[in-house]
């Protein structure tokens, strides 16, 4: 016995310690055991899995239809007031404008969220690094914190203002080209937008490189709440688009104005907001990412104060209760494909 070679007064000692050495083995390895269901898996498709969500900041100004003679302009004024997200695309013509307004507010790249979307005539897998390298020149970037695929349909290649289905495109192969520009370090995140669950079930399934963001149309006439959900439940944040509801005026909506509704304006009254306010509040306490877009500078602080008011458990119950399962944005007739299909509003 190794104890015989110590003397007597030592042997105390030496088993002493022998016992808590191996005391703190067995406490190490009851703290390394975790129950299967806490365990982080990426992409395994399983219902089962917890996916940790991507943090992006809550609010982000929109910039689609902002005019580019006022863009820098009011990019500008958002960040320097506080907004640290801003939500682009190809498609919007004014990305060189956000990039300047970017340049002027002099707040640091690092402390700033960039979206960028992957327009579709640049759905093959050899456009689409060419098409970010155009996103990241105009925006004067080197890399955006995520890109996204902005539809799930291709257009042949072309103008970005021609519209012919490439009915032979993959969406599974677009996806594997973005996940190269992560690689490469160009993008931080890459992400899908407009799609329905099936098709983001194919990416959930495919990818190597999973998407962290989902950005749709959602609202309180369009709430969607399953397929929130659903996408949270599945590790995509949800980024909602037109938060206001059918205030962007190209919806061309016969719809009472989100903003107008009458019970909505008694409601925020009686809360000391205003509609907008109350609708991206609603939107924030969901867990769900809001982009507005205004051109006037006096909106964009409206909107930026949404962070900060409290709804109460009964508010948020009263909000949910306006869902009208109304969709303002879908250009399936005009693209002659269907969207959103098994989705709210179709
Ligand atoms: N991924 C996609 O396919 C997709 C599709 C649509 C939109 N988006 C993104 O989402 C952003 C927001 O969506 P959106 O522009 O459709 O709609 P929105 O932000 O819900 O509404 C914009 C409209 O509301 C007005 N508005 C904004 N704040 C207001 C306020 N406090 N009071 C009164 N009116 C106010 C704006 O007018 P003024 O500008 O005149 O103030 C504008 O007409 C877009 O800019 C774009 O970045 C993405």
């Amino acid at each position: 016995m190794v104890l015989t070679l110590y003397p007597p007064a030592l042997r105390g000692i030496v088993t002493g310690l022998t016992v808590l050495m191996l005391l703190s083995i067995i406490i190490y390895l009851i703290q390394q055991y975790k129950p299967v269901d806490s365990i982080i898996t990426w992409h395994s498709g399983g219902e089962n899995t917890i996916q940790p969500l991507f943090y992006i900041p809550p609010l982000g100004l929109g910039t689609w239809q902002i005019p580019k003679s006022k863009t820098a302009s009011v990019v500008k004024f958002a960040l320097q007031k506080g907004y640290r997200h801003i939500d682009a695309a190809l498609i919007y013509g004014n990305e060189k404008q956000v990039g300047e307004g970017i340049a002027a507010s002099g707040v640091p790249r690092s402390s700033l969220w960039v979206t960028g979307k992957l327009w579709n005539n640049a759905h093959h897998p050899s456009a689409v690094r060419p098409a970010l390298e155009q996103t990241l020149k105009d925006l004067g970037l080197d890399y955006l914190d995520l890109y996204l695929m902005h539809w799930p349909v291709a257009f042949e290649a072309g103008s970005i203002y021609d519209v012919v289905i490439d009915r032979h495109s993959d969406l599974l192969e677009t996806w594997t080209a973005m996940e190269s520009l992560v690689r490469e370090g160009l993008v931080r995140q890459i992400g899908i937008s407009n799609f329905n669950r099936e098709q983001a079930e194919q990416i959930l399934h495919h990818a190597k490189i999973p998407p962290t963001a989902h950005e749709f149309e959602c609202h309180p006439y369009l709430q969607q709440t399953d397929f929130v959900r659903w996408n949270l439940e599945h590790g995509m944040r949800v980024i909602a688009f037109s938060p206001l509801g059918n205030m962007n005026p190209i919806y061309n909506s016969s719809h009472t104005p989100l903003l107008q509704d009458e019970f909505l304006l008694s409601f925020a009254e009686r809360k000391g907001l205003t509609v907008a306010q109350l609708a991206l509040a609603w939107g924030m306490h969901r867990g769900v990412v809001v982009i507005p877009k205004s051109e006037h500078t006096d909106r964009v602080a409206e909107n930026f104060e949404a962070q900060y008011v409290q709804l109460t458990a009964d508010d948020m119950k009263t909000l949910n209760g306006v869902d009208e399962k109304a969709r303002f944005n879908n250009p399936s007739e005009e693209w002659d494909v269907q969207l959103y299909s098994g989705l709210d509003g179709v």
